[in-house]
């Protein structure tokens, strides 16, 4: 991967800065160089078989995943023997229809199993430009669109080929967790923008207004959004727009991922299509969520052709092309029709159901904030009044972490705290499950809550 943009000591000569013991150590066996804090080298004398495990500053400043930490926890729970009910990961239960599977198991047996161009098929690349042109009135030609190994390798590309090192990531927050630590990869700095669940978790314009600086050159949006299942209406993006118009320094990415996954009366707005934003937009959508896809790894940008071009470099010498077969499944999702068709309708209906049902039954626990979810598959909700409890046996109820592993303790739950997603106050629920699971997870969680010392009146 060629990351030469990046703070590294490579361009300072390691010469420069080696110092010698004056006297080696009993026991050295050799002299080998390693990397100071300062980013120097520094030669040391070890003993022979000592290995230098010192890692990139790059890689130290990224924060791992907790949205995998608490799955990892669950599973080994799980593995213990303890019933965990999970309802902490990102994708479907649906398996993905089966039209779309077949196309893969064709695409093996008819020998479409080389390397595909580096931007994806053609025949793929129409197929989404064609998408963008019917579903989100946007105009690209194949050459402004890229696929790749998943949105989520879309936006880690579109991320490093715009921001430098000392650039400003604006993210609003509750966010999806992968965003700021993106920013961190390409030497910028996330500046998060909280939200109100008061506000739906939606941006407010006078406060994107209030952080812009020169420095300012990627917003990231993301509607219907992980973690909150709010969706931007038209009229509070076209005010954003007016905002971003005023800065020429400031791209907008704009992650659609779950742009199939809405409930009515929602309806998605693609961010470049407003006035003036085309060309400073980078759409990023994908396969996973839609259509229950999330191990065949495909998804897409599209942009003005130079950010493509960009993102297109960095694939190149990254991982090449996304896997041929995926991308005839892909083609076979987008032929199932206007917004997937049946297949995604019939899904998109158990995801309301099952939203409906959970909206009404976390109303009834006293304390609790909730803003009704219009899309994706995930609720937030607000438990902070809650913080402070004592419980018997486990301790205080600090903070949306220990809140999440007493619900995993005392009701084998697994969540995600809020804090992952850049929001304290929250723990997020996935309902990325059956209604049965779904109904017994509530139950054990009213029945956990139930231990804590009743919440102060929630305004
Ligand atoms: C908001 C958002 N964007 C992007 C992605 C990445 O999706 P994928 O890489 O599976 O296409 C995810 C997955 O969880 C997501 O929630």
């Amino acid at each position: 991967m060629a990351f030469s943009s990046l703070a590294t000591p490579s361009s300072s000569s390691p010469s420069s800065s080696f110092t010698l013991p004056t006297k080696p150590s009993p026991g050295a066996g050799s002299l080998s160089f390693s990397r100071a804090s300062t980013g120097k080298f520094r030669m040391a004398a070890v003993r022979a078989e000592a290995v230098d495990t010192s890692i990139s500053p790059r890689v130290s400043a990224l924060r791992p995943s907790k949205t995998m930490a608490i799955t990892d926890m669950a599973s080994a729970l799980r593995q213990a023997g303890v019933p965990v009910i999970g309802l902490a990961a990102g994708e479907p239960d649906f398996d993905t229809p089966a039209v779309i599977a077949e196309a893969g198991i064709n695409a093996i047996r008819d020998g479409s199993t080389r390397y595909t161009p580096n931007a994806g098929t053609m025949e793929l690349r129409k197929a989404i430009c064609n998408k963008l042109q019917e579903e989100n009135g946007l105009t690209y030609s194949p050459d402004q669109v890229l696929v790749s190994n998943g949105a989520k390798q879309c936006i880690t590309q579109a991320v490093l080929a715009v921001c430098s090192p000392g650039d400003e990531v604006l993210i609003p927050a509750p966010f999806w967790v992968s965003y700021p630590e993106m920013a961190r990869l390409a030497g910028a700095t996330p500046v998060i923008l909280p939200t109100s669940i008061s506000d739906n978790f939606l941006l407010k314009p006078e406060s994107l207004a209030s952080v812009i600086t020169e420095k300012s050159r990627l917003l990231i949006l993301c509607s219907p959004s992980n973690p909150t299942g709010s969706v931007y209406p038209r009229e509070l993006l076209e005010e954003i727009a007016a905002i971003v118009k005023k800065y020429p320094r400031l791209l907008v990415l704009s992650d659609e991922i779950y742009e199939h996954i809405i409930y009515h009366p929602a309806k998605h707005t693609s961010f470049a299509a407003l006035p003036g934003m085309y060309d400073r937009t980078l759409t990023v959508n994908g396969f996973s969520k839609a259509f229950a896809m999330t191990g065949w790894r495909l998804g897409y940008l599209a942009a003005p052709k130079h950010f493509v071009s960009a993102c297109g470099k960095i694939q190149s010498q990254y991982t090449s092309g996304a896997s041929s077969i995926s991308q005839k499944a892909g083609l076979a999702a987008l032929n199932l029709g206007y917004a997937g068709g049946e297949a995604v309708a019939t899904m998109v209906k158990a995801f309301q159901e099952r939203r409906d049902y959970l909206v009404s039954s976390f109303r009834e626990l006293p304390g609790v904030k909730i803003s009704e979810p219009q899309g994706a598959f995930y609720l937030f909700i607000d438990f902070s009044s809650y913080y402070g409890s004592e419980v018997e046996g486990f301790g205080t109820i600090k903070d949306s972490e220990t809140l999440c592993m007493f619900l995993l303790e005392k009701a084998q739950v697994a969540l995600v705290p809020g804090d992952a997603f850049g929001d304290d106050k929250g723990v997020r629920i996935s309902y990325a499950a059956a209604l049965s699971t779904l109904q017994s997870a509530m139950e054990k969680i009213k029945d956990a809550m139930a231990l804590l010392k009743a919440p102060a009146a929630v305004q």
